[in-house]
């Protein structure tokens, strides 16, 4: 093993999150791809309302709430509804059968979802894990080694992953403290679990991302595994830039946009150093790939950056 290189041969469930709009639906669906192209089954799982991973992913598949469809061999991609993963969470409990449709019916799971607190979040986070437990809760279901989870932005996500720990806590007997209690081992356990921040090189996103880590050694006991920093602009410029830089003469604006750039990748590498040092985790860098970071090529084209230090490739 290369070292700075993390163990992920055991790992189940990877959870991405970060300041908003970061990349953390782009850096999933490429880790999703780092790991599926490892030979790893992979499910990439959104939350409710989000819909971005299948088109990075080069599909139209919608990823039906409760279903995962398998956009490439051995690469899926499915949608987290709260309510929908409590009816299959209670089908494992609820007998008989007619009783669960009665409950169904009377609209008890949507009442619950969305007035008890943090039940969504532990459902959604319980739900991540099922989709790669070795017993799934639909019978039928696919079985999957790894799901990534785009999950919400750092004070969101963080609850997210806190859910569990807090209701084991709460609730300390019947279904669901058990059901909360074992999630909540997985989420604390680096070797079954990644937990991956972004970040870009900006003074406010890093600063979240320090943030981020101490939250979640609070909330968890642990750390992040990886951090990525995204977007990040080359000191060099690109061939085209130095030639129209080198051809202008003093003063003129090819020459002072060149200038520009280099500033802003000389302020962008002192970030980069920034959250080496303050980052226990070790710290990925991936470019700014401009337009190309909303295609699948250039999603394709992170993934084989992050696959290294995985350990993937
Ligand atoms: N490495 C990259 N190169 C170029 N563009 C990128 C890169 N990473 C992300 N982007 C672009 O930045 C924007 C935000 O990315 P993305 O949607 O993945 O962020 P997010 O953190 O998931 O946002 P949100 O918090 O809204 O869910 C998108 O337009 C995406 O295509
Ligand atoms: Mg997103």
């Amino acid at each position: 093993m290369v070292p700075g290189q993390l163990r992920t041969d055991e790992c189940r469930l990877v959870v991405v999150t970060g300041k908003g709009g970061v990349g953390k639906s782009t850096v999933s669906a490429a880790l999703a791809l780092a790991f599926a192209g490892a030979g790893r089954d992979t499910v990439a799982a959104e939350l409710s309302g989000q819909a971005r991973i299948p088109a990075l992913l080069g599909s139209a598949a919608s990823g039906a709430a409760g279903r995962e469809a398998e956009v490439a061999p051995g690469t899926w991609v499915t949608t987290i509804d709260p309510e929908a993963a409590l009816v299959e969470w209670a089908g494992q409990i609820v007998r008989p059968r007619a009783l669960l449709e009665v409950a169904v019916r009377s609209r008890a799971f949507s009442g619950f979802v969305s007035a008890a607190p943090g039940a969504s979040e532990l459902i959604s986070i319980t739900k991540a894990w099922e989709l790669s437990a070795p017993e799934r809760w639909v019978s039928g279901s696919a079985r999957h080694e790894v799901t990534v989870l785009d999950a919400p932005a750092s004070g969101h996500g963080v609850g997210l992953l806190a859910s569990p720990t807090t209701y084991a806590e709460i609730a300390r007997v019947g279904p669901i403290a058990t059901q909360a209690r074992e999630v909540a081992q997985l989420l604390r356990d680096p070797r079954r679990c990644l937990i991956v921040t972004v970040a870009i090189p900006e003074e406010t996103p890093v600063n979240e991302a320090v943030e981020l880590a101490d939250r979640l050694e609070e909330k968890l006991g642990r750390g992040p595994s990886l951090v990525v920093m995204n977007g990040l602009l080359g000191e060099e410029l690109s061939d085209e830039e130095a030639r129209t830089a080198h051809d202008s003469v003093p003063g003129s604006p090819a020459l002072a946009a060149a200038d520009r750039r280099r500033g802003l990748a000389r302020r962008q590498t002192r970030q980069l150093e920034r959250l080496r040092e303050l980052s226990a985790a070790p710290v990925v860098e991936l470019p700014d790939l401009g337009a190309a970071g909303a295609t699948p090529d250039g999603v394709e084209e992170l993934s084989a950056l992050l696959a290294p230090a995985l350990g993937l490739s």
